[in-house]
């Protein structure tokens, strides 16, 4: 059984200090620790995951690929991009990568990677709210942030904005993430497709922090599981935030399981908004 928060407490707290704060310093802390260990058990060394990787960087960037073309000679930030596996096939593709994330684990695991493959990208450590003024430098080609995001904020204005400030006038955005329908609304069970079966449990509209175990725990030694708090997002909250901050949304995709035709078909699994700066 998942341990709820009030959310009340949380945000009252939340806005005493700055916007964010309480969840973004709690969560930063449990990054930062187990990282490396956790996509080493993952994905290999990185000599072993680059070597992958090289053999098809396209394929490793799945949708983000035909979003994208030819990135070559692009200026690219991925914001959260965690252990750089995007960045370095993007690099490999022959864009320019900057990666921001607070975690020095991510850092040294990604950077480990780009030397690998024998390429490099820039990795900055920080919370994406809180890039120096030269970072929001609106030269970025393209600025993209995807699969496990929008629920680390508690507002999602200011993260909009950080994505605003860094693309250029011509440049896209990209924001990529689970499809509410999936992550609030429906529970599974059964892990073939003949066996499972899916039930409306969730409160679509349900506005409270839920504390979850970390996502790299599963790769992880350590036997007690760390823990996040993540609120999530609706699907008009979201569109309507990327809206708020200027930016132009061009298309809204929503996505089946990609890796499967068959199992939890009929479902929207992810969501990708591709957007443009208002001129
Ligand atoms: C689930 S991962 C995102 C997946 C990633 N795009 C990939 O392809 O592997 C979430 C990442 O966000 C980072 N993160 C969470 N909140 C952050 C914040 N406020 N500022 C910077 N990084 C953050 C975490 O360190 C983690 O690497």
């Amino acid at each position: 059984m998942e341990e709820k928060l009030d959310t009340s407490e949380v945000m009252n707290f939340n806005n005493l200090n700055s916007e964010n704060k309480v969840v973004i310093d709690s969560n930063e802390e449990i990054w930062n620790k187990e990282t490396y260990n956790a996509w080493v058990n993952r994905f290999g060394t990185p000599e072993e995951a680059a070597e992958r990787i090289s053999k098809n960087p396209e394929g490793l960037l799945s949708i983000l690929h035909s979003k994208f073309g030819d990135v070559r000679g692009k200026k690219i930030m991925n914001l959260m991009g965690s252990n750089g596996n995007k960045a370095v096939a993007l690099a490999l593709l022959g864009a320019q990568v900057t990666v921001v994330d607070f975690s020095e684990g991510n850092k040294s695991y990604a950077l480990d990677l780009a030397k690998a493959a024998g390429v490099k990208i820039e990795y900055i450590v920080s919370d994406v709210l809180k890039l120096p003024k030269e970072q929001l430098s609106s030269n970025y080609d393209i600025v993209f942030a995807e699969m496990g995001i929008l629920h680390y904020f508690t507002d999602l204005a200011p993260f909009m904005n950080v994505i605003y400030e860094l693309i250029d006038k011509k440049g896209i955005a990209l924001i990529r993430d689970f499809h509410p329908i999936s992550t609030k609304l429906i529970s599974s069970r059964g892990s073939t497709a003949k066996v499972r079966k899916h039930k409306v449990t969730g409160d679509y509209f349900d506005t409270s922090l839920e504390e979850k175990d970390v996502s790299y725990h599963k790769y992880s030694e350590n036997d007690e599981p760390k823990k996040v708090f993540l609120r999530r997002w609706t699907l008009g909250e979201i569109v309507t935030s990327v809206a708020a901050s200027g930016l132009v949304i061009k298309s809204l995709e929503e996505e089946p399981n990609l890796s499967s035709e068959v199992f939890d078909k009929g479902i929207p699994k992810t969501f990708t908004i591709v957007a443009e700066k208002s001129l």
